[in-house]
């Protein structure tokens, strides 16, 4: 049981993680495999709905390729998520609304990238989501995500106990 602010006790429930993946994250698998791997998304949710169970997490994903779509979406995690996992795929070098949509939740935010962008294009080295992220994690292919969850569980870990 956790007492609230108002004094008034209910029951504590598992803190929720949402995991956001952006545009042609959905070709995961298929897509530019030298670059991104072969696991697909859909392994990628199997692989973290299997550890947040063991981290004691829920776990809700979303992907979209459609900007308004991640807004909305991002949005509807206030008050229901604790904490955020993004991977924005290419809007995170160009979307000022996913950033404003994320600083809405004022949700503790883990960012993270299938590869190392700093690696890649020039284009791909700035974006515009680090510096609301608590951290971000990149580089590891499909391993970036679970990284991620696990650090995303450790803030809120942290939190709970504070
Ligand atoms: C990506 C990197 C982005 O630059 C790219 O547009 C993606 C995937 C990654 O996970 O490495 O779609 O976010």
């Amino acid at each position: 049981m956790r007492k609230t602010t108002a004094g008034t006790r209910r029951q504590a429930r598992a803190r929720a993680v949402l995991v956001v993946h952006g545009p042609n994250l959905n070709l995961l698998g298929k897509r530019e495999t030298a670059v991104y791997g072969r696991t697909t998304l859909a392994q990628i949710n199997e692989r973290l709905a299997a550890l947040a169970a063991e981290l004691g997490v829920t776990l809700e994903t979303f992907q979209s390729n459609s900007e308004g779509e991640l807004v909305d979406r991002i949005q509807a995690a206030r008050g229901t998520s604790d904490a955020i996992v993004i991977n924005a795929g290419a809007y995170t070098h160009t979307s000022v609304a996913i950033r404003d949509a994320l600083l809405v939740t004022e949700l503790p935010v883990v960012e993270v990238h299938l590869s190392n962008t700093y690696k890649r294009e020039a284009f791909r080295h700035r974006s515009l989501l680090t510096d609301i992220a608590v951290g971000q994690i990149l580089g590891f292919g499909a391993d970036s995500y679970l990284l991620g969850l696990r650090a995303a569980a450790g803030l809120l870990a942290a939190s709970k106990a504070r």
